[in-house]
């Protein structure tokens, strides 16, 4: 069957992003743990993914989460012990789950030994394994950092009158990737994991290991918008990603998926392109600008909503992977806030409709699926406006900036609330005890108030949550490569509330309709729908001469 088709075991898979610090607390200090995920096993594998992206549990002082790793071979000492790691791993696979690590190798925490070795003299055999500017030739060239207290990416560090890189915080030293010796070392990381048994890697702002070591001056006047080639896309990464494949990846079974910014779709294959040899899937941001500024993405702006212009993006990257390649698709993670509230509607009236037809659009397209946890039971975001509630580097820090420069920070705050990190950070809902069942303490980052009525347990009994519309959906893909590898072509294309495409596989044919609107919406197609053909719904009533309920969506074979 479908013979002409490139299929890999990758391209099938419907991947679970579990952000293990707020998945289950089993000691009672408010931090989830590796005990807490062996715990819910069983719950994993009742959703019917089959793979689990961990962000990192490795030793580190989490300045930025964990992101800030101190020690690769070794798990966080709030997440428990190797020991625990090894029976999650096989617990993993007993379900036949796969399980994909998190690789943070563009920066290191300035704990780890190598920055403390590196900072102590310029002859210290690990000097060389990060980017240093030596004070003497005066200040270097400024570079902005994301995390930074005062937005400067170099830090004057006086033992050796010398200013490090760091384009996150000021506890993350970026890696040196120039130096072979870093390239070995990381790669020694990987192979240390991989031998243990894990299934491949998720690898962290990749695009940002090679940079122009020139560190050419950046015009004063450039919008942030277009800072990014001063920090990503560099001269090597592609020698990197190629090394990287030869020393790694082509040695096992494994998959990655980098996570790549500045990326389009006319680079996109040099990527992906299986000949090339560099990675196989990675992810960008095009559809993620939805609802946020253009002209600083710290601040929500909800006009900035285009569904034409959405849907373009997304048939864009999907014609860029048509024949060679392969893409990924997400509208969650621990970077963003959360997927009802930011994509689709979380009143209490659409929230539950609404994320169905949110996983209806994941599952359905060309492209791995990556769900984000608690997106399956429909979490919504918590849009905190006071700083006290915020645990985010990012948030912390861009807020006291503005509060030191007397600007407006509290403005910030509510427009950031929308679209802040932590919306998609807050503990697990399982149930509607204290603390929503995730710990017996104070949780390190507070639970939504809305865990009463929205919780696992509720959903697991209610044949119409969100949950069991999700494990359906999931089903229904498995079930049909169509949904895997078929074309996608739009309909009715430039229609302002529904998104409508088929998927096509030989004669195998699908139409998804999905009604992004709070109103009812008309499709303009002359494809005859059969509503005795529906094969899963949010609604139960069938619809008729192609109108389409709020929220609305069917899949029609
Ligand atoms: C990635 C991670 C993010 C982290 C940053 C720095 O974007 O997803 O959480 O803060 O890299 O490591
Ligand atoms: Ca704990």
């Amino acid at each position: 069957m479908h013979e002409n088709i490139n299929r890999k075991w990758w391209k099938e898979k419907v991947v679970y992003q579990l952000y293990p610090r707020s998945f289950k607390d089993t000691n009672g200090d408010g931090i989830g743990d590796l005990k807490g995920i062996i715990e819910k096993l069983d719950y994993i594998q009742s959703l019917g993914i089959d793979v689990v992206w961990l962000n990192p549990i490795y030793e580190s002082p989490n300045d930025d989460m964990g992101y800030d790793i101190s020690d690769f071979r070794s798990i966080m000492k709030e997440f428990g012990t190797m020991e625990d790691f090894d029976l999650l791993l096989k617990g993993l696979h007993s379900r036949g789950i796969k399980l994909i690590m998190d690789l943070v190798a563009n920066h290191t925490s300035d704990e780890h030994t190598w920055f403390k070795e590196s900072r102590k003299s310029k002859d210290n055999p690990y000097r060389n394994y990060y980017h240093w500017w030596d004070a003497d030739k005066g200040k270097p060239p400024y570079r902005w950092s994301i995390f930074d207290k005062e937005s400067n990416a170099w830090k004057y560090d006086a033992t050796t009158n010398s200013y490090y890189l760091h384009i996150f915080s000021e506890k993350q030293p970026d890696l040196n990737w120039e130096n072979p010796e870093v390239r070995n070392a990381v790669y020694d990381i990987m192979k240390f994991w991989l031998d243990k048994g894990i299934d491949g890697f998720r690898l962290d702002v990749i695009a940002c290991i090679s940079k122009d070591i020139s560190f050419p001056e950046m015009p004063k006047d450039m919008p942030v918008g277009e800072w990014f080639p001063y920090y990503t896309q560099g001269p090597h990464l592609h020698d990197y990603l190629q090394e990287m494949n030869r020393e790694v990846f082509s040695k096992y079974d494994c998959m990655n998926v980098g996570e790549m910014s500045f990326v389009t779709t006319d680079n996109a294959l040099l990527f992906v392109d299986e000949d090339r040899n560099e990675l196989q899937t990675f992810y960008h941001f095009d559809h993620t600008g939805a609802r946020i500024s253009k002209e600083n993405f710290m601040y929500a702006d909800d006009d900035n909503w285009d569904l034409v212009a959405w849907k373009k993006i997304f048939y864009k990257w999907d014609k860029a992977f048509a024949e060679k390649g392969w893409g990924t698709i997400y509208l969650g993670n621990h970077d963003m806030s959360r997927m009802v509230s930011r994509f689709g509607n979380d009143s209490e009236e659409f929230r539950t409709l609404s994320s169905k037809m949110l996983h209806t659009f994941l599952l359905s397209m060309r492209a791995t699926p990556y769900i984000y946890n608690g997106d399956e039971i429909g979490m919504v975001n918590t849009n905190h406006t006071n700083i006290e509630n915020y645990q985010d580097v990012y948030t912390i820090n861009y807020y006291n900036q503005l509060k030191q420069k007397g600007e407006d920070h509290d403005g910030f705050l509510n427009s950031h609330a929308k679209i802040s990190r932590d919306n998609g950070r807050t503990p697990m809902q399982w149930n509607d005890t204290a603390q929503a069942g995730f710990t017996s303490a104070t949780p390190w980052l507070a639970v939504n108030e809305n865990y009463k009525t929205l919780n696992v347990e509720e959903q697991e009994s209610d044949p119409d949550s969100v949950l069991n519309y999700f494990k359906n959906m999931i089903q229904l893909r498995k079930k049909n490569m169509t949904l895997v590898y078929g074309a996608f072509e739009l309909v009715d294309e430039d229609n302002q509330q529904i998104f409508a495409y088929t998927r096509q596989l030989e004669n195998d044919k699908f139409l998804v309709i999905l009604n992004f609107s709070d109103q009812t919406a008309v499709l303009n197609t002359s494809i005859e729908i059969n509503e005795n053909n529906i094969l899963i719904s949010n609604y139960k009533q069938p619809h008729h001469n192609n109108v389409y309920s709020p929220m609305h969506q069917s899949f029609i074979n």
